[in-house]
């Protein structure tokens, strides 16, 4: 079972995935996640991306792919994995469509978590985010505070805001969001593959419609 999942910067893309990572055994394939994993190791892929990330920029649809195909040919991606953050252009998807046909990967669904733009940027400057690249915890001081404060329940490690948190890096990845990732709404609409989700709902609701299109 293979997803995508499209949505918004704070839609709660990697909210939803680290719970089907635990409901549903799936493997979450976060190129965000993997990116700030590359930052923090100070690889030159980490250093040609943080400019990039940090401006609230899409980092360049080749970097990325290169990033994907090798995640893919990863064993684990046999039990299933949830794409999260990927595709975000229609090359991206494009060169998407490729490597599935070359590694005989099926998608059953690209579901697109909605949530209106005033509640993203609501999540998005409450969000809190653990400091440890391998753990990577979603919080949130309003919807999702951790139990001690600004500690990672699962790992201990600090919550930071993230580098792209800040009010202009906000309305910039929306805006690219518009511009480039929102015409996958009627790419995935013409393979029959897009479904729309309601983000805008307590966290078990939107997770249990995105099981019920996985079911
Ligand atoms: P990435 O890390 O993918 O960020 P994003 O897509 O902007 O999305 P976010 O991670 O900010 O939000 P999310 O949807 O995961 O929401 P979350 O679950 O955290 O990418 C970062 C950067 O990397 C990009 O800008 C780009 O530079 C680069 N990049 C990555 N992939 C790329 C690609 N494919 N191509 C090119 N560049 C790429 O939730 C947000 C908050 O809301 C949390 O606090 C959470 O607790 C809360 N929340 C979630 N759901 C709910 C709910 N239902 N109710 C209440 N609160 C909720
Ligand atoms: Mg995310």
């Amino acid at each position: 079972m293979n997803l995508i999942l499209l949505g918004a910067p704070g839609a709660g893309k990697g909210t939803v995935s680290k719970s089907l990572v635990e409901k549903k055994q799936m493997v979450q394939i976060s190129t965000g996640d993997i990116l700030r994993n590359e930052i923090k190791n100070g690889s030159s892929l980490g250093i040609q991306a943080k400019k990039y990330i940090d401006a609230g920029d899409l980092v360049p649809d080749e970097l990325i792919l290169g990033i994907v195909e090798s995640r893919l040919n990863e064993d684990d991606c046999k039990n299933g994995f949830i794409l999260d953050g990927f595709p975000r252009t229609v090359s991206q998807a494009e060169g998407l469509k490729k490597m599935l046909i070359k590694n005989s990967f099926k998608i059953r669904a690209a579901a697109d978590i909605s949530v209106p733009e005033e509640i993203l940027i609501q999540r998005l400057s409450s969000r809190r985010t653990c400091s440890n690249v391998s753990c990577q915890a979603i919080y949130n001081v309003i919807s999702k505070p951790p139990k001690t404060d600004n500690k990672c329940d699962l790992c201990g490690s600090e919550l930071i805001q993230r580098s792209d948190e800040t009010e202009d890096a906000i309305r910039h990845r929306l805006e690219i969001y518009t511009e480039k990732t929102a015409p996958l709404i009627s790419f995935y609409s013409q393979t029959g593959e897009y479904v729309k989700i309601n983000g805008n709902q307590d966290i078990d609701s939107v997770v249990n419609e995105v099981l019920n299109v996985i079911k």
